[in-house]
């Protein structure tokens, strides 16, 4: 290849790379350069807090114990899978004398620091929940008047990330009071992954969040509702991201990533197809991987997508870029794009409304946005299974199934290979 060929492309590289990374001032605390991936209770296991009916499912150090050994033993923690958090529900409900947050000591009878402990002894990071409100959504009591204090507790607990929802408080005092619970785990020396809520109740009451403020303060933020065991739930969201894409992708990036809450996946509501799908647009999200499911009785066919190799590289893709949707066809498919490192692409092309029948879809290699090189070689992404090489004159066929089917595929130049 020639000089000048060279020059080109790294002109091209640059400029894509810039733009693909919007300088954005943002928290810069060394955590989460790549999306988190973990389990967290909420969705499985909600607020269920009577141990003597529900002894194995109640949330409680015996179930977080259970759950984490599982997350070593099932091979999630070396597919990346790394924290476990404990959602609401943990607490005792008054304060101790001193002011100190304390668990509830029939649920947690050895305590959130031995129980850190343990998670940390197999290797796992440990998250707990709190509440920027006088009380939590489920009427626990909230960090407001002890920020200092309960930021000072989840240190000497040795807690590696919190989640810090917005129950209970007025929306407008969030654009203050995120950053000053930010400042006071700052403030403890001990390096926390926060998590905030914040936008998500903004964007709710119809406010416009702030989210160069957020990205400054957070290392991942709820934007949305919360996520449901159910398909039309998995695809609300979805809608709702691709139809905000242009407002949340820049500030999308290592350190700080918009969260469209949990995979749902192994539990009630998604078919298997659903459940591939899920997983496949999280990828493309770049989003957080945070599971709630059981992992006792987790089906083979769930376990294997969750853990799928593929999805896991593109949603921990270094570059960290938000996938975003690219095109809606036919008024049925849509196609979403996510740009990787080393001038690779990956996309789904998801059918999600009931049809009946499988369609046939052709699009140009040009409506993918691929056309800075001749040549590309196209691999299904499930598998990983070689599907062609393409002209970037040609056309890409496929068929795709419907009622929350994808099909996912990436894409590499047969140029950039060959260097
Ligand atoms: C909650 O805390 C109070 C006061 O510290 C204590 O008396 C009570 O036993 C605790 N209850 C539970 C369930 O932890
Ligand atoms: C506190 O903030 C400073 C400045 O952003 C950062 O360099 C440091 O890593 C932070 N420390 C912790 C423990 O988060
Ligand atoms: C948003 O936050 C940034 C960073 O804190 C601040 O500079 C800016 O003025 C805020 N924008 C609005 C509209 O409040
Ligand atoms: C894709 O389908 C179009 C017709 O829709 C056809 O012209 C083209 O040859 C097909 N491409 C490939 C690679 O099979």
């Amino acid at each position: 290849m020639k000089w000048s060929q060279h020059i080109i492309i790294c002109l091209i590289q640059l400029v894509c790379w810039t733009s693909y990374n919007y300088p954005v001032n943002s928290l810069e605390n060394g955590l989460l350069r790549q999306p988190p991936m973990g389990w967290l209770t909420w969705q499985r296991f909600r607020c269920v807090t009577d141990c003597q009916e529900n002894p194995d499912t109640c949330i409680s150090e015996k179930l977080i114990r259970t759950q984490a050994q599982l997350l070593v033993s099932g091979g999630y923690l070396a597919a990346g899978y790394e924290y476990i958090i404990i959602d609401d529900c943990w607490l005792n409900k008054t304060r101790a004398a001193d002011g100190s947050l304390q668990p509830d000591n029939q649920r947690f009878p050895s305590g959130i620091r031995a129980l850190s402990d343990y998670v940390h002894s197999l290797g796992l990071k440990f998250g707990i929940y709190e509440d920027y409100g006088t009380e939590t959504c489920a009427g626990y009591p909230g960090v407001l008047g002890h920020l200092e204090q309960d930021a000072q507790t989840f240190a000497s607990w040795k807690v590696d990330y919190l989640k810090l929802d917005g129950c209970n408080a007025d929306i407008k005092d969030y654009d203050t009071g995120y950053p000053a619970m930010e400042n006071a785990l700052n403030a403890t020396g001990f390096p926390i992954a926060y998590s905030c809520s914040w936008p998500a109740y903004q964007e709710y009451a119809k406010m416009k969040p702030n989210y160069s403020a957020i990205a400054q303060t957070c290392n991942l933020w709820r934007n949305w509702g919360d996520i449901d065991d159910s398909w039309d739930s998995v695809y609300s969201i979805v809608q709702w991201f691709g139809d905000n894409q242009d407002r949340l992708a820049p500030f999308h990036g290592p350190g700080h990533w918009n969260d469209p809450d949990m995979i749902v996946v192994g539990n009630y509501g998604l078919s298997p197809s659903q459940s591939r799908a899920q997983m496949a647009l999280w990828s493309i999200m770049a989003a957080p991987l945070i599971l709630s499911v059981d992992l006792r009785t987790i089906s083979d066919w769930a376990r294997d997508i969750i853990l799928n190799k593929n999805l896991i590289a593109i949603n921990q893709d270094p570059l960290g870029a938000m996938g975003r949707r690219i095109l809606k066809l036919d008024g049925h498919v849509e196609v979403w794009s996510k740009s990787l490192q080393n001038d690779r692409t990956a996309f789904v092309a998801l059918f999600p409304e009931p049809y009946g029948t499988p369609i046939r879809m052709s699009i140009s290699l040009t409506d993918l946005g691929l056309g800075r090189f001749d040549e590309y070689d196209i691999f299904e992404t499930f598998h990983g299974d070689f599907l062609g090489k393409y002209h970037k004159s040609d056309r890409y066929n496929f068929t795709i199934n419907p009622s929350g089917d994808v099909h996912a595929f990436y894409v590499e130049s047969a140029l950039i290979k060959s260097l």
